[in-house]
């Protein structure tokens, strides 16, 4: 089905949908949410003028409001530097406070509860553009290992969900090939992030945040990674939230909801199908056979530092979603209303195992390492042989090795026991195994 011929999405019926399949289903919904960063002027800043300190205040997310619904995959689009991935990580309360930043506006699940890091622990996931896998591990066993970790059901339990998440990320074939990393290029980037979006799944979270998951695949394995976000909106009622760069027209078909951001403004919000009609309505039209996210993309790409034709442009977008869209996109948030997460049991959520599972499954890891790679082992074990030998030629027979008149042999003894602890303990930092 060509994106033209698509049914427009119901969010309503696609809620109800979701009220089903999902045990805790959640909107999130965000509110004049301003962020700014203070950086460093360059000199180059400071030549234009003159007046500028030391440092600028750099107005990264420009008052935005929005939400995503349950049943629904959210995409957001714009060009590098539009604030895509800042959005992200303000929806995740995980806003780097690298530089000094000023954040504002109301972010809430079910339009009640505030997403804060404990809140956003129990009802959502967030999934990296870097994944974080340990190469040596199978996908079966990254997988048991972030189920030991962040459940607290009964072994068959997990590894029954395990099995499950493995046949719904497509992955039963390559549920035993170890994971791999640059160095030892095993299992393909699709498949590696198709890895980390189980790994997140295992708490069955009901929103999930992505940031750009398909860059640096290529179209058809985008394409896959699209589908499986959209399985899960579909078929488990989970709000999905995702950046994304250049998507193919058979990625966009799988968009339910666009954002488009341009300079940290919203451009435009709604069905991604109806994106069509609106650019044609303020006489931006998608040229035929064009695929809109490449139209998209090329028409909200800014120069930096921005020119006068750039700032037209992002005020002439900015003042037909005032005009147009703004008001629709609350009343739709209006519509979607969903019970709070309390009055659905999510209160009794933890995701932490106790310290006794957590010590087992970090010594199961360290173990499967040494198993799997004996290279790294026995560099390890020759290198501990050389230190000892070397910590052996220097405090052998610690207590006539080194003659004061003025210390007493205990004096002596004990100076020098004190520098072999203390080189002891400094071996075993950077040597641990
Ligand atoms: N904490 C921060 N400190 C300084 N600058 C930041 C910070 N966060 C984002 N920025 C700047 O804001 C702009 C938008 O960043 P980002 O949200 O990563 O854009 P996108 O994901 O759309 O490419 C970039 O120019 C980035 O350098
Ligand atoms: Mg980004």
């Amino acid at each position: 089905m060509s994106l033209a011929t698509r049914p427009d999405i119901d969010p309503i019926a696609l809620m109800e949908a979701a009220k089903e399949q999902c045990k805790i289903p959640i909107k999130l919904s965000w509110e004049n949410v301003t962020f700014d960063a203070q950086i460093k002027t360059t000199k180059a800043d400071r030549a234009a003028n003159p007046h500028l300190g030391a440092t600028k205040v750099l107005n990264v997310v420009k008052g935005v409001s929005g939400f995503a619904a349950p049943g629904q995959a959210t995409y957001i689009m714009g060009s590098s530097g539009a604030g895509k991935t800042s959005l992200l990580n303000i929806l995740a309360d995980r806003v780097t406070s690298a530089t000094k930043t000023y954040l504002s506006g109301n972010i809430l699940f079910n339009d009640e509860v505030p997403v804060n890091k404990e809140t956003f622990q129990k009802y959502a996931a967030y999934v990296m553009q870097d994944d974080v896998l340990f190469a040596t591990f199978t996908v079966k066993e990254a997988l048991t290992f972030a189920a030991r970790l962040k459940l607290k059901s009964s072994i068959d339990v997990q590894d029954t969900l395990v099995d499950q998440i493995i046949e719904d990320l497509g992955m039963r074939h390559i549920a035993n090939s170890q994971i791999g990393d640059v160095h030892r290029k095993i299992l393909s980037g699709g498949e590696r992030k198709r890895c980390s979006i189980g790994v997140e799944l295992v708490s069955d979270p009901s929103v999930i945040l992505l940031d750009e998951p398909t860059s640096g695949l290529d179209s058809f394995k985008a394409q896959s990674i699209c589908m499986l976000l959209h399985r899960l909106a579909r078929n488990k009622g989970k709000t999905i939230v995702s950046t994304i760069h250049q998507p193919s027209s058979a990625s966009f078909h799988y968009f339910d909801r666009l954002i488009l951001m341009a300079d940290g403004h919203i451009v435009y919000q709604g069905d991604a199908k109806q994106s069509i009609d609106y650019f044609k309505q303020i006489d931006r039209p998608v040229p035929a056979k064009t695929n809109p996210a490449d139209f998209f993309m090329k028409l909200l790409s800014i120069n930096y530092p921005k020119q006068q034709a750039d700032e037209e442009k992002i005020a002439y977008l900015n003042q037909y979603y005032h005009a147009l869209l703004e008001k629709k996109v609350k009343a739709e948030n209006r519509m979607i209303r969903l019970d709070s997460p309390k009055e659905l049991g999510a209160d009794a959520i933890n995701h932490k195992a106790p310290t006794n599972v957590q010590l087992q499954q970090l010594m199961h890891r360290s173990w499967t390492l040494v198993k799997r790679e004996p290279r790294l082992f026995r560099a390890k074990f020759l290198q501990t042989g050389i230190v000892a030998i070397l910590m052996m030629a220097c405090f052998f027979q610690v207590n006539g090795f080194y003659q004061d008149e003025s210390l007493t042999t205990g004096e002596v003894s004990a100076q020098n026991m004190a520098g072999a602890i203390y080189f002891m303990t400094v071996v075993q930092m950077f040597l641990n195994f």
